[in-house]
């Protein structure tokens, strides 16, 4: 083994601080969803994977979908913060905390592309009414325009699970407003047609999901970092361009957010943008249950998902723009899956790099990049992980058996 000396790397091994928490290095672990919550729950097999990614070395992992309500869901296997959830929530953190690593919430609500049945209202909610394709094999084809009502009943979902998360000693929660879900179709003209005080200009637009920042950072304190995840271009017809979100990073800046995590794309549309590299949709539709999902995705899923070439580090062109424009901390999102990207991304001036695939396919990463110069991942960027959401056992590398990530 030889130590790795490159420029860049002591940065990244720095600690450095998150609002008002400090992280050991530089490194997180971005928000997979790995459907390990079958029931809605914490289960051992989420606990063991993201302890796992902690003694990995990362100086944070970040735990998808902690969805803010339990119509936010947008699967069933999917988990919402409520206090009922305190012990588990407490004993994922404890773990975490005592291999080592910060833990994050990712708080996210799906908004009009939910798949499973709302249980506290008759219909999907959105910003205004929206066909759902995602929705419609399971007789949910639409999405009608939340009320003045829900939208403020939206704000104090948003701080009970913060508060929830922090209670059970998270350390910091991720608003989702990126990848299509609710607050980033409150953002993009056309999901949002309202004519309302939400809807119509950037700033109308803009005033749900800035009122839950301020709304969350006041909820939770000094006890927990707030940072938010944003699309740098939403990649569909008439969504968001780098050009909107410069603006909008310049706005949660404005607003006192702890950091932002750059990506972009929508799971509500073809996701391609947001991953790069093959197609999972055979497998996706093999793992679907419902006959409906599993032809429309066989004959409609190469618009869902096409296999798209994969380069490392394909948002930093477009996060460099971002990086001139605002000076709070950023977290540079998507193709990261060497020891040189993390490096690069380090000269680039962003203060932390998050990864996904990489820490699916080797939870070890970080250590085995301190100790090791000549370390490669080996992720093929295959995505077969992504379909392996809708499986049971849930997420793992396929070729990687040998970690908690795999079953
Ligand atoms: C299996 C899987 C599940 C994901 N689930 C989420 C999620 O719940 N929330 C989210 O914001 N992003 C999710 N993502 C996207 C990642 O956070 C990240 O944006 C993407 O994988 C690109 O980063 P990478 O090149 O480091 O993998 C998921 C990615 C994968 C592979």
């Amino acid at each position: 083994m030889t130590t790795m000396t490159a420029e860049g790397l002591d940065i990244l091994a720095s600690s450095s601080a998150l609002g008002p928490i400090i992280l050991k290095n530089r490194v997180i672990k971005s928000a997979t969803f790995e459907g390990k919550t079958p029931n809605g729950h914490p289960t051992k097999a989420l606990i063991d994977l993201h302890t796992e990614i902690a003694r990995g070395g990362v100086a944070m992992t970040t735990v998808g979908c902690c969805n803010v309500s339990v119509d936010a869901r947008n699967l069933d296997n999917q988990m919402y913060l409520h206090t009922d959830l305190h012990h588990g929530l407490k004993e994922l953190c404890d773990e975490v905390h005592r291999a080592g690593a910060k833990i994050s919430a990712q708080l996210t609500h799906c908004g009009f592309f939910k798949q499973n049945k709302p249980q506290s209202t008759r219909f999907t909610l959105a910003p205004s009414f929206q066909f759902n394709k995602l929705g419609a094999p399971n007789g949910r084809p639409f999405a009608i325009s939340m009320s003045q009502k829900q939208i403020q009943s939206l704000l104090g979902d948003y701080c009970g699970a913060a508060e929830v998360a922090v209670k059970a000693g998270f350390d910091c929660v991720e608003i989702q407003m990126g990848h299509g879900y609710l607050l980033n179709q409150f953002l993009s003209p056309d999901h949002n047609r309202r004519r309302d005080q939400y809807g119509g200009s950037a700033e109308n637009r803009m005033r749900l999901p800035l009122s839950i920042v301020k709304g969350v950072k006041k909820a939770v304190g000094n006890n927990a970092a707030v940072i938010a995840k944003i699309n740098l271009d939403d990649a569909a017809k008439n969504g968001l361009r780098i050009e909107d979100y410069l603006g909008i990073g310049r706005r949660l800046e404005d607003a006192g957010i702890d950091a932002i995590v750059t990506s972009g794309g929508r799971s509500s549309g073809d996701t391609s943008f947001m991953f790069r590299g093959d197609s999972p949709i055979p497998a996706m539709a093999r793992l679907q249950k419902n006959p409906i999902s599993k032809i429309a995705l066989k004959l409609f899923g190469h618009m869902q998902y096409r296999a798209t070439p994969y380069h490392e580090l394909y948002f930093m062109e477009l996060a460099k723009k971002l990086r001139s424009v605002v000076d709070c901390p950023l977290v540079y999102l998507g193709g990261v899956s060497s020891p040189a990207s993390a490096i690069e991304a380090m000269k680039e001036g962003f203060e932390f790099v998050a990864m996904g695939r990489a820490l699916i396919k080797d939870p070890n990463f970080m250590n085995n990049l301190l100790q090791n110069s000549d370390y490669t991942n080996g992720c093929t960027h295959c995505n077969q992980c992504v379909a392996l959401v809708y499986s049971p056992q849930g997420v793992h590398c396929v070729l990687n058996q040998s970690t908690k990530c795999a079953v």
